[in-house]
């Protein structure tokens, strides 16, 4: 493939977005969450070229996207009550929901479940390319399978140069950690991914919602199913540890070359030649900036990249913590 170009999202990109949809190509675009690698969700070839683009596991399933609840209701074969409570609550936003598939969409982007997930995207950018392109657009994350999801259109080209033809730049991500997945078709909706719209913010409007809760124990392995342990990972290798442990973890940098160290806490920083990135002590923004502090470390040249865990996992912080505890193995013990 030719080199990737990168453009601002014109009406004049959005119409050629659309038509290389259209003819089975992929394209990268913004949403509110993190950049997507766009395809026709009706077409098996389409469907394929993400795949290999990514080199993801096929057994991966894919999120739809659609520009609203009606063309939700095209590509599901039940939309439930709660469904539409949902959507009216919060989409366009990071919210996808598991319903049961309609036949017109590939069999290919649900790794042969039954089921679909399907969400309506937040981004004026997404919005415009599903109403131009007037089609479902299936769309994981634009990186490599297993490493660090992109929130600029510069991390999608650093991901995917010569894999995509075209990255639309919507500019920095709003949210910055992939959509909440929501499992409807269970006796009791689910919770398979944390993101922005919490269990808190679920359950006053459907009722009780199962969302394991993810220890912030640095050794315990991550609970939710159907998702991959290892994931969002840097290049450098990565480690955790929750703040009790600061101590050990202080001892264990002295013997490395070179530690850069992600805190939310200014207080716990190494000496040098070790350095610190200091992360916001608010989730959101947080969130927003976490994939971009991750890319941020593995420039910094260390030998290995250390993360403190959050203390919480209130709100937004489960997922912070979710993704940072499959980007990173536990401390090994003294
Ligand atoms: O925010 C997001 O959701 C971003 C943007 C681009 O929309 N997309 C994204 O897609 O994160 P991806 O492919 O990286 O993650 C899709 C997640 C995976 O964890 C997958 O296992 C789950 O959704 N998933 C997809 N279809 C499913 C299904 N039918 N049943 C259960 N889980 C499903
Ligand atoms: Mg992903």
């Amino acid at each position: 493939m030719t080199a990737t170009r990168i453009s601002p999202p014109t009406p004049q990109a959005i119409a050629e977005a659309a038509e290389m949809l259209r003819r089975g190509h992929i394209v990268a675009l913004p949403t509110e969450t993190v950049y997507g690698l766009g395809a026709d969700a009706r077409s098996d070839d389409a469907i394929a070229r993400i795949y290999a683009a990514k080199g993801r596991p096929a057994t991966n399933p894919l999120i739809v996207h659609v520009a609203d609840t009606a063309a939700a209701r095209r590509y599901v074969a039940v939309f439930p009550p709660a469904a539409q409570t949902l959507a009216d609550a919060f989409w366009p936003g990071p919210l996808t929901l598991i319903l049961p598939r309609a036949k017109s969409l590939s069999p290919r982007l649900s790794a042969g479940l039954a089921t679909v997930a399907i969400r309506c995207p937040a981004h004026p950018v997404a919005l415009d390319l599903l109403r131009t392109f007037d089609g479902p657009i299936a769309a994981p994350s634009a990186n490599r399978s297993g490493f660090t999801s992109p929130t600029t259109a510069q991390h999608v080209y650093a991901e995917l140069n010569a894999r995509v033809p075209l990255i639309l730049d919507g500019g920095p991500c709003a949210v910055g950690v992939e959509s909440t997945v929501l499992d409807l078709t269970t006796a009791t909706p689910a919770i398979l991914r944390h993101g922005a719209i919490t269990s808190a913010m679920l359950a006053p409007l459907i009722g009780p919602v199962l969302a394991p809760t993810p220890s912030v124990r640095p050794d315990t392995p991550a609970p939710s199913p159907g998702m991959l342990d290892r994931h969002y990972a840097p290049a450098t290798p990565a480690f955790r540890f929750a703040k009790p442990q600061w101590p050990a973890a202080q001892n264990w940098i002295a013997q490395q070359p070179k530690v850069v160290l992600l805190t939310t806490d200014p207080a716990l920083t190494p000496p040098p030649p070790h350095e610190a990135i200091v992360l916001p002590a608010d989730a959101a923004a947080c969130a927003r900036v976490l994939y971009a502090s991750l890319r941020e470390a593995d420039t910094r040249e260390g030998s290995s990249l250390l993360v403190l865990m959050p203390d919480t996992s209130d709100g937004l912080w489960a997922a912070i913590a979710d993704r940072l505890r499959r980007a990173t193995v536990p401390l090994p013990p003294a």
